[in-house]
């Protein structure tokens, strides 16, 4: 037998339905927003993702599907939604247009970790991107947006909040942060790596040694320029001004290299180690990393998989109709009952004719509220037998009422 690969699993039955509830959830509120969908393509060249996640984030370092393919092309499995959509935004020239763009999107995102609860290989994000608004109102409006669609799926949530400076503050703080390093004995191997390569992400290491040598590091929040300052001021109080409840996290750097300035997490303690829900963040360079006019950008991105274990369902109630035969001359006008009532509601039915009993069985499974059945005396008569599941009310109809019902 040939099962799924390790970290990949099938969305199906009940798990089906919590997904396009939560998509259809967050796709209402992100339009009432004003953010349109893109689709971009799952595989990408590789060095798309080199240049914007960032050959010293874990992610490019050590976890992308990456392959050369039959026209020996150097192609990868997205890691993550945001390098796809900024290059689709530059390919269409949106850069050039100018103005304000706002995307989200949905689909299966490929990252080769070690698989435990809530960290899969293939997974699913729900992600939005702004571009072209300078203004830390629209990083608000982002938290502020997915705090919404948290309420909406009866979702509890912890926020966590950083800035990582910009251009003017980030290298004078990334030079106190190395010589602070290099006074440290003992880091691990990846932070020996990271020191070189991108010194901030020793911040956020997980290993308790580093942390312990990290305890009196200078942190991102105290070395701000004035502009940095200013805007994460501002954060902070359209936050509380809205009620949003966070958390400065001094050593929150987030593992995709392409963040300045705003940075987020929202996480939830309900759902073991694996606790961070979304998150995301403002790139402002990352438009001109990769070719395009320069462009402000901010968005997120959340893990289906993790948040769906967290989804309240609305009550499911009787929806629909099941349609059956009760002798093989009622399966014609049973038929033509079923294609008209689908241009109009949910129907279900079966290609051959069954008793009462078993089709009263049948509809009962499938959920739905009415239960319709033809037989010799209905055919004979013009009716049609159908019975509302919920108050249990049976009746006859003549055929040609039946499109009131
Ligand atoms: P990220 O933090 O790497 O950000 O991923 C966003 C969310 O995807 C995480 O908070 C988590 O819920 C989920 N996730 C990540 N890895 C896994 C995994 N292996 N298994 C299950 N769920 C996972 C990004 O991807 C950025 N592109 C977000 C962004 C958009 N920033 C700006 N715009």
């Amino acid at each position: 037998m040939i099962n799924a690969l390790r970290g990949m699993k099938d969305t199906i039955g009940e798990d089906a339905e919590v997904y396009s509830y939560f998509i259809d959830t967050c796709t209402k509120i992100a339009k009432n927003y004003g953010f349109e969908l893109i689709e971009t393509p799952i595989l990408e060249e590789t060095a798309l993702f080199k240049r914007s996640v960032g050959e010293s984030s874990d992610i490019v370092g050590k976890e992308m599907y990456q392959f050369i393919d039959k026209g020996d092309n150097d192609v990868c499995l997205r890691p993550e939604g945001t390098a796809g959509v900024v290059r689709a935004f530059i390919q269409q020239k949106m850069d050039k247009a100018g103005g304000i763009r706002r995307f989200f999107y949905h689909g299966p995102m490929f990252r080769y970790e070690r698989p435990q609860k809530g960290r899969l290989r293939q997974f699913h994000q729900f992600g939005v991107e702004t571009f072209g608004e300078s203004s830390v109102k629209e990083d608000a409006t982002l938290v502020l947006m997915l705090k919404e669609m948290f309420e909406a799926l009866g979702i509890g949530s912890k926020l966590q909040i950083n800035s990582l400076g910009c251009p003017s503050c980030m290298p004078q703080y990334r030079e106190k942060l190395v010589h602070f390093l290099n006074t440290k004995e003992g880091l691990c191997e990846d932070c020996q790596r990271r020191k070189q390569t991108n010194p901030i992400r020793v911040l956020d290491c997980k290993n308790e040694y580093c942390q312990k040598l990290l305890e009196d590091a200078p942190l991102l929040k105290d070395n701000l320029c004035s502009t940095c300052r200013d805007d994460f001021e501002e954060l902070k109080r359209i936050l509380e001004t809205f009620g949003v409840s966070y958390e400065v996290t001094p050593k929150l750097v987030r593992g995709l290299d392409y963040y300045s300035k705003t940075a987020f997490e929202f996480v939830s303690d309900e759902i073991g180690a694996q606790s961070a829900i979304a998150g995301g963040g403002r790139y402002d360079r990352l438009v001109e990393f990769l070719d395009g006019k320069p462009t402000f950008g901010v968005g997120f991105a959340m893990g289906i998989e993790r948040l769906s274990e967290l989804v309240k369902m609305p009550q499911k109630s009787r929806e629909g109709f099941y349609m059956g035969a009760l002798c093989e001359e009622a399966m014609d006008s049973i038929s033509r009952l079923v294609f008209d009532r689908r241009k109009s509601d949910k129907t279900f039915t079966i290609y051959e004719p069954k008793s009462l009993k078993s089709h009263l069985k049948n509809a009962d499974k499938l959920y739905v509220k009415f239960c319709v059945c033809i037989g010799e005396d209905e055919l004979r008569d013009g009716n049609i037998w159908i019975k509302n599941l919920e108050s249990k009310e049976e009746r006859l109809v003549k055929i040609e009422d039946f499109k009131g019902v």
